[in-house]
């Protein structure tokens, strides 16, 4: 990952302005932190299925890294989580004011689309991960999650609703950067079965960001945590101890499908999901 964050470093082309810390708030989130899950799932599935292709696969992986930095900054908001640190610093809205951190959002969103646009693939190809990028990040995607996150706040959703909100939230995301990356490799023939198990496996990771919200500190989760009380979360719903089992099922089930792939998906899937498949128990 670190040829990754070269190439990441090197693509944020902001035009000389008079603005003193638009360029400055832009690079922030982006370049400090952050885990990097969705490209690291991209590039595995690349590298398994055509390794010739992963330094072209950089791009869609930024595009994809855009635009969820774009909606940590926005879920910061003082309108959304009211959250102060993330990614090791300050928001950008502590930082500077909302109106940077809405904007440096939202030139995120739009640029994950232009680089995304010149991919180095076809314009099928390009075509198809636009698709992919904009229904599971847009309006039927992450968005409609973080919708109903921040509408149902101190209103309890059932177990179910709780589940579809994650999936919204986090999951499509999540699934989506395993399918873009089987497009890549036109493997259209297993993005399906790769995006259903993205979807279970962004479940799981939305439940073990719900469970570290209350047993790490903020420093250590490098962002505000302890902020859940008034979320629909699986802790809030079901207490820390039903929400670990929860986890443990869901991690397990993924254990068992991993064991499904084929030899080089489970190769250089394996390392990405062996680290965060048991986050929860940190
Ligand atoms: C945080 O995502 C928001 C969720 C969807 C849970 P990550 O935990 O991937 O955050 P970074 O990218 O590592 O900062
Ligand atoms: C946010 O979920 C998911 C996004 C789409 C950004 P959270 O609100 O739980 O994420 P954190 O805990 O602030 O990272
Ligand atoms: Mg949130
Ligand atoms: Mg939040
Ligand atoms: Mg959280």
């Amino acid at each position: 990952m670190e040829q990754f964050e070269a190439y990441l470093l090197a693509h944020l082309p902001v035009s000389p302005s008079p603005h003193p810390h638009y360029e400055t708030s832009l690079r922030q989130m982006l370049v400090g932190g952050g885990k990097r899950f969705r490209p690291a799932l991209l590039l595995g599935v690349v590298r398994a299925y055509n390794p010739l292709l992963l330094s072209s696969a950089y791009s869609v992986a930024l595009a994809i890294e855009l635009l969820h930095t774009y909606s940590l900054i926005h879920d910061d908001l003082p309108a959304m989580d009211n959250a102060d640190l993330r990614r090791g610093i300050p928001t950008l809205h502590t930082t500077y004011d909302d109106v940077t951190a809405v904007l440096a959002g939202d030139a995120l969103n739009t640029y994950a689309f232009e680089v995304l646009s010149n991919a180095p693939f076809s314009d099928k190809v390009i075509v198809k991960l636009v698709r992919e990028l904009a229904s599971n990040g847009g309006l039927n995607g992450m968005v409609l999650g973080q919708a109903i996150d921040c509408f149902f706040e101190n209103t309890p959703l059932t177990l179910e609703q709780i589940k579809m909100l994650h999936i919204h939230k986090t999951g499509k995301l999540i699934a989506a950067s395993l399918k873009m990356g089987a497009i890549i490799v036109g493997r259209d023939d297993i993005a399906q079965e790769l995006y259903d198990f993205g979807i279970d496996l962004g479940l799981l990771f939305q439940i073990q960001d719900d469970i570290l919200d209350v047993t790490q500190d903020s420093l250590s989760a490098g962002k505000t945590t302890n902020n859940d009380t008034s979320k629909n979360s699986f802790v809030t719903l079901l207490g820390l101890p039903k929400a670990m089992d929860e986890a443990d099922i869901l991690a397990q089930k993924l254990y068992l499908q991993m064991e499904s792939f084929d030899e080089n998906l489970h190769r250089e899937l394996s390392p990405t999901l062996s680290k965060y498949i048991n986050r929860h128990k940190e």
